[in-house]
């Protein structure tokens, strides 16, 4: 095998990394060589994650919908373990309520979450990216309801879509400087936040619908994500890559 999936010598911050994929993905990270900060609002949860990795890992305290708590991050991050070449953009949170009943300050805030939170994030990263010249990586975690409609989630799917376009207008700025930039859109992937939802009524009517008859795991997607961070994938970039069992096929 001559594809180089190796990680060694880069360092990688993970937002929203005190529970869920975000947790996992910091680990896969370090599993594969890289220093690793994560980062989200409840420090506690990641410092105890954190110490879960090992040595390789910091935690810091982060909320990624506020500019100065990610410079005060990234400052962090830069002083212990240097300036942070992979980023990727998990932090995020979802409502469920009918279009007619969803208050706007529910909508502002997955809006400022999920979408300005990636944003502000890939801006801070890449100014110091290319202040440092060394290039890097940014995946930003979509979902497969950026792409396909369901009911009672307009702000995280609308907030997802534009993530989808943010992926490739960012890749299409940052690649002059060496930065690639990439989307996964999981499908259904069992975490801790929807175990219940997951296996209840409504679950097992949608995991009937997964062409792979199954929900993902968290490992389910180590593979993409270390191809995106990786030498392997260094001439893939303003990609979205879909994983979900084959679910975004089953329109009829
Ligand atoms: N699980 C799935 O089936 C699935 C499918 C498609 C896409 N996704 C996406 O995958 C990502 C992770 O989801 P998950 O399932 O792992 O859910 P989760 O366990 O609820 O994780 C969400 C993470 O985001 C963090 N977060 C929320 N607001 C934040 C803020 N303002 N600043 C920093 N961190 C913040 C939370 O940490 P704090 O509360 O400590 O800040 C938490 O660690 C999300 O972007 C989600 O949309 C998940």
């Amino acid at each position: 095998m001559t594809a180089d999936f190796s990680l060694s010598g880069q360092v990688g911050l993970v937002t929203g990394a005190s529970s869920g994929l975000g947790r996992a993905f910091a680990g896969y990270l370090a599993d594969a060589g890289a220093r690793v900060a994560l980062g989200a609002r409840r420090a506690d949860k990641c410092a105890e994650a954190a110490n879960q990795i090992g040595s390789a890992a910091i935690s810091v305290e982060l909320d990624v919908s506020d500019g100065s708590s990610i410079k005060a991050a990234l400052d962090r991050v830069e002083k212990d373990l240097g300036t942070v070449t992979i980023l990727i953009n998990n932090a995020g949170i979802v409502t469920h309520r009918p279009l007619v009943e969803t208050p706007e300050d529910e909508w502002k805030s997955v809006i400022e979450t999920n979408l300005t939170g990636s944003w502000l994030m890939t801006q801070a990263v890449a100014k110091r990216l290319i202040a440092a010249e060394t290039g890097g990586r940014v995946v930003n975690i979509s979902s497969m309801l950026g792409a396909t409609p369901t009911g009672q989630v307009h702000a995280y799917s609308a907030s997802k879509a534009a993530i989808n376009q943010l992926t490739r207008t960012s890749a299409l700025e940052l690649a002059r400087h060496g930065i690639s930039v990439n989307a996964i859109a999981p499908g259904y992937i069992e975490t801790d936040l929807n175990r219940g939802f997951l296996g209840g009524p409504a679950g097992k009517r949608i995991s009937k619908r997964v062409p792979q008859r199954r929900f993902g795991q968290t490992s389910d997607l180590e593979g993409v994500l270390l191809l995106l961070t990786s030498a392997a994938g260094r001439y893939m970039t303003g990609e979205i890559v879909t994983i979900d069992g084959g679910l975004n096929l089953n329109v009829m």
